[in-house]
């Protein structure tokens, strides 16, 4: 018989592989885009439930998989945020600038040198830049320009954004905010499902980051999330969180149930090199 206070063990789960959703791509790559762990999350939803929130949306893998009807959708990153609202309002527009930006190395440096001030050009550059750029990586100097290398991907990727009406009804009936987690979470009541997928703050298997991470978003930061959680879990809403395989981040969910998901790790280029590295999921489902 296991000692009442034996934190709870289950057992490693290799990443879902096959997806049976008809849900949508995300528009673009993301750092810490979940578009590989949407089949394993898939299976966690529950049958039925109120608005969906997804306070750090980045590319919103799950969102545009799941397709809600009723959303509250955020991400302290005000220009994503931005583009998607463009995407919603005047997708014809976006669209027609996207299919107008240069299919070259050197127009890549252009696009990225210039700073349009109206939103559906700034929404077509968001795209085409996280599209093209080196590893569709997002980063942003200390002024908050775009610095990543071009990456030379085949332009062809850039075709499904070329129509984005899919895309735009995805995202009509939802609620598009750009602030801290805790205050877009702060209307979630019971029945709702929050998908929370903050930054990733300590070094896990190959992440090396943690520098860079904890910069983003502080260890501070992960206690108060947790914080967020067990207050949304008491108001009665499906939780359902991802985060680093740690035994820090796990210590901080204690009444949650833990799946840890193992991933064949992409950071080396060579297959051989390839490691498994794992991630956890957590959620207050009993
Ligand atoms: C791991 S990414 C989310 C990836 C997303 N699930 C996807 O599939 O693309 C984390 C996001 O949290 C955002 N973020 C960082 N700190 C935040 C905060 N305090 N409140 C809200 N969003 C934050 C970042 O801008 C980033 O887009």
């Amino acid at each position: 018989v296991e000692a009442a206070s034996a934190p709870r063990r289950e057992p490693r789960l290799p990443a879902a592989e096959q997806s049976s959703h008809t849900g949508l791509e995300p528009l673009f790559r993301w750092p810490g885009g979940k578009r590989w762990l949407v089949p394993t999350l898939m299976g966690l939803i529950p049958d039925r439930f109120g608005t969906y929130y997804e306070p750090f949306f980045g590319a919103g893998a799950l969102f545009f998989a799941l397709r809600p009807p009723a959303a509250v959708l955020s991400d302290q990153n005000a220009e994503l945020m931005a583009c998607y609202r463009a995407v919603r309002e005047e997708h014809a527009d976006v669209a027609s600038h996207l299919r107008a930006f240069p299919r070259s190395k050197d127009g890549y440096y252009e696009i990225r040198a210039a700073h349009p001030a109206a939103r559906p050009e700034r929404a077509a550059r968001l795209i085409y830049l996280t599209t093209l750029a080196f590893n569709g990586i997002y980063r942003v100097n200390r002024l908050g320009e775009f610095n990543v290398p071009y990456g030379g991907r085949e332009y062809p990727a850039l075709g499904s954004a070329g129509s984005l009406t899919a895309h735009a009804a995805a995202l009509a009936a939802a609620e598009i905010l750009s602030c801290d987690f805790e205050v877009a979470v702060a209307s979630a009541g019971r029945g709702d499902l929050v998908y929370l997928d903050p930054p990733y703050t300590v070094a896990h298997s190959n992440n090396g980051f943690l520098r860079y991470n904890e910069r983003i978003f502080s260890w501070r930061d992960q206690e108060r999330l947790a914080a967020v959680a067990a207050e949304l879990d008491r108001r009665g809403c499906h939780v359902i969180l991802s985060n680093a395989a740690h035994e820090s981040v796990r210590s901080l969910y204690g009444s949650f149930r833990v799946l840890t998901i193992s991933r064949r790790s992409l950071i080396a280029a060579d297959p051989s090199h390839r490691q498994r590295s794992e991630e956890l999921v957590l959620t207050n489902a009993r």
